[in-house]
């Protein structure tokens, strides 16, 4: 059988894991977050103390490590680290570490899995509609105006939203212009700016799109 998927793509807080997660609780399907899978892969290399720009040590350091998502839980080797890879140094390293093609092969191998197990899931990333799942059932592209999105990731951490914008700007660049899997719409996305949108009014867009299966 063949695991049924929605893509949701899009930028750091265009509202693409509240809106995924949601929107899998309204159809009863899994949520997967992907960005927490190279997030646990960058918090392997600091605490390794590996530099995030070695790809090859990063990719030796992750091998053979156990990596588990269930219901928002982000689980490394039966360790629970869903607090952790949400740390400024992780945050801050994350981009570094997943714009290696090999550490990237390695983790959309881990998600493919995931989604292999279960009938159907919505799944969020950067490359989610493009390469993980160009098949999806429907691919949803989240974008933002730079100030909202800064504005909202500064609410969920509670730090400096002008801060906040300047690092999402940097990882923005890094994860647009890499050349394995750049963040980018799928040619088949239905793109919403989500821009003074309410999470409920995104979620009932979606479903708007969403096809009988
Ligand atoms: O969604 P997030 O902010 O937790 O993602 C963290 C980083 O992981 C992001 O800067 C880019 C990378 N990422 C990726 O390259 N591909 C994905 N499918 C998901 C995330």
């Amino acid at each position: 059988m063949n695991a049924l998927v929605v893509a949701v793509d899009g930028p750091g807080g265009s509202g693409k894991s509240t809106v995924s997660r949601l929107l899998a609780e309204r159809i009863g399907w899994a949520h997967l977050d992907t960005g927490a899978f190279y997030r646990a892969a960058t918090l392997i290399a600091l605490e390794e103390g590996i530099d995030p720009h070695d790809g090859l040590g990063v990719l030796e350091a992750i091998s053979g490590r156990r990596f588990g998502q269930a219901d928002g839980v982000m689980m490394l080797d039966g360790r629970d680290v869903s607090t952790e890879i949400r740390s400024e140094a992780v945050t801050g390293a994350v981009s570094e570490v997943s714009a290696h093609p090999a550490v990237r092969q390695a983790m959309v191998a881990l998600q493919r899995a995931w989604v292999q197990d279960r009938a159907g899931t919505v799944a969020e990333g950067r490359d989610i509609g493009t390469v993980v799942f160009p098949d999806a059932h429907l691919k949803v592209f989240l974008t933002a105006d730079p100030v909202e999105r800064a504005r909202r990731r500064a609410g969920e951490t509670g730090a400096d939203s002008v801060l906040v914008g300047e690092a999402l700007a940097r990882r923005d660049q890094i994860d647009s212009t890499r050349p394995t899997s750049p963040l980018r719409p799928a040619d088949d996305a239905v793109i919403i700016d989500t821009t003074g949108m309410s999470i409920e009014a995104v979620v009932a867009e979606i479903l708007d799109h969403l096809t009988p299966v």
